[in-house]
């Protein structure tokens, strides 16, 4: 899964930097280096939003507070429909 973390003037006030921090430690903790990739992007267009990060195309609007939830989530349930077939 591919995981694009604006860095953007707006979203690195707001965090990005720190959800960037939180989001590598949740992947190495859990050996996930192999399945999600996170990358940093210019402005996503959802500048009062941020941090904006998009997962599988769509974004989403998240701090260091959320993100390992959202993340998490957004994995299991990736995982899910891949189980189904
Ligand atoms: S600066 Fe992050 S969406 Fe614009």
């Amino acid at each position: 899964m591919e995981v694009e973390i604006c860095v953007g003037s707006s979203c690195h006030l707001k965090g990005s930097y720190e959800v960037v921090k939180v989001l590598e430690h949740y992947i190495e903790e859990n050996d996930l280096k192999e399945d999600i990739r996170l990358r940093g992007s210019f402005c996503l267009g959802h500048c009062t939003e941020g941090v904006s990060v998009r997962m599988d195309g769509k974004v989403l609007s998240l701090s260091p507070e959320n993100a390992v939830d959202v993340l998490r989530r957004r994995w299991e349930a990736m995982q899910d429909a891949a189980d189904q077939f």
